[in-house]
């Protein structure tokens, strides 16, 4: 499939030289780099798991601060562990690492664990924020040895320089230009021992030479909703808001999945407990208040929100359950099809309620049945007839 280059042809007009200073590991509040990843979405978000500019701030002041803290992601924390102490043991820097997985899913907070019990700096940038390859030799040259260059959205990286960083991460040099016209000469320039960590939502769009050059690979799942829980049982103590036990996991069931959405959840459900009924309940989040004002949200029980039934409706109403392209559903939906790859469709496949199959996308029985519509008892565009061949149960779809 070819790569998509979102950022291709951007960058006349961008810095040469980026910023220099390195953030200190126990400054955990990103810096803000102009054009980085925060800026990158064009829409503002609500509820769904891109981020919205305003929440970087908010996600770091309630990251947790040590992988002791961490809750989830048990297997990839403890491999984390273990290559960081070794790493440490033996005062190298950190090999290479690539996060991928859904948004909000923890990969930024990761990337700053790991420079803070490294115990170097980290820079954070989005890649299409490193327009061309002086952008991407300031921040390398800007790093000390054994620091940590994160580059969020890593598939974002324009091809010249992905190929650039290729020499940085095998050999630690890059080259740069001395000089104009004839005389012009290209130096090496020997580079500190740094390590880079990158996060993706798309390994499918990272270049196995990108991929191969990492040599710590690790995928995020979804959190569960006990994980989630405690997740905002956390948050809340440091917000300072109170929160029923059974109010944490109606939170945590309903987050798809995400952190960064169960924090976003618990701030609404802050809204509506310092103002609803006049105040009345004190800033208190309980049930059956909390469970109601998610679904005011649009929210509902499974965690799906008004996008995702949207795309749910209109694959079974517009599409007869699929299979349809990514681009016509995108359309129908009016939305950009590389945000319902990287944001919706993980989740809806994950909890069954949409297939990707080589023809498109289809709609399951679940989804039917999630949205209260007749399963059709015909084949469907898809070939599928879920009540005279539905699997051995009636659960499964044909073709
Ligand atoms: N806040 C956001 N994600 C978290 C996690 N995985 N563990 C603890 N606190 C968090």
């Amino acid at each position: 499939m070819p790569r998509k280059r979102h950022g291709d042809g951007a960058g006349s007009e961008a810095p040469a030289v980026a910023k220099r200073s390195v953030m200190a590991a126990h400054e955990r509040v990103p810096v803000p780099i102009s054009g980085s990843h925060s800026q990158a979405y064009s829409r503002p978000t609500e509820l769904h798991s891109e981020r919205a500019p305003f929440e970087d701030a908010f996600d770091a002041a309630l990251r947790p601060r040590s992988f002791d803290e961490y809750i989830g992601q048990r297997r990839v924390v403890d491999n984390l562990k273990v290559f960081v102490e070794a790493a440490k043991k033996r005062g190298e820097a950190l090999d290479h690492v690539l996060f991928c997985g859904p948004p909000g899913l923890g990969k930024t907070t990761l990337a700053h664990l790991i420079a803070g019990e490294l115990g170097v700096g980290i820079r954070p940038v989005g890649a299409p924020a490193i327009e061309h390859k002086g952008t991407l030799a300031s921040y390398l040259t800007g790093l000390t040895e054994r620091d940590v260059l994160f580059i969020d959205e890593i598939h974002r990286l324009q091809v010249v320089v992905e190929e650039y960083l290729y020499p940085a991460m095998e050999d630690f040099r890059i080259e740069i230009p001395v000089g104009e016209g004839p005389a012009a000469q290209l130096i090496h320039m020997a580079l500190p021992r740094f390590t880079l960590v990158g996060a993706t939502t798309r390994t499918g769009l990272l270049t196995s030479p990108l991929r191969d050059r990492f040599g710590i690979v690790l995928r995020l799942d979804y959190y569960s909703p006990a994980e989630l829980a405690e997740i905002v049982r956390r948050s809340a103590l440091r917000l300072k808001v109170e929160v029923s036990p059974e109010s944490c996991l109606t939170i945590g069931t309903r987050a798809r999945g995400t952190p960064r959405i169960a924090n976003r959840l618990l701030r609404r459900a802050r809204d509506f407990a310092e103002v609803e009924d006049g105040g009345a309940l004190n800033g208190v989040i309980c049930e059956p208040h909390c469970s109601r004002w998610l679904t005011r949200l649009g929210v509902d029980e499974l965690g799906l929100d008004e996008m995702d039934r949207a795309l749910l409706r209109t694959l079974i109403e517009r599409f007869d359950g699929g299979p349809v392209g990514i681009e016509s559903l995108a359309s129908a939906v009016s939305e950009e099809s590389d945000t319902i790859e990287d944001v919706y469709e993980p989740y809806l496949i994950q909890e069954g309620f949409v297939q990707r199959t080589p023809r498109g996308r289809i709609a399951t029985r679940r989804a039917y049945q999630h949205l209260g519509l007749p399963l059709p008892n015909r084949p469907t565009a898809a070939g599928v007839d879920f009540i005279s061949t539905g699997g051995r149960n009636g659960q499964q779809k044909l073709f």
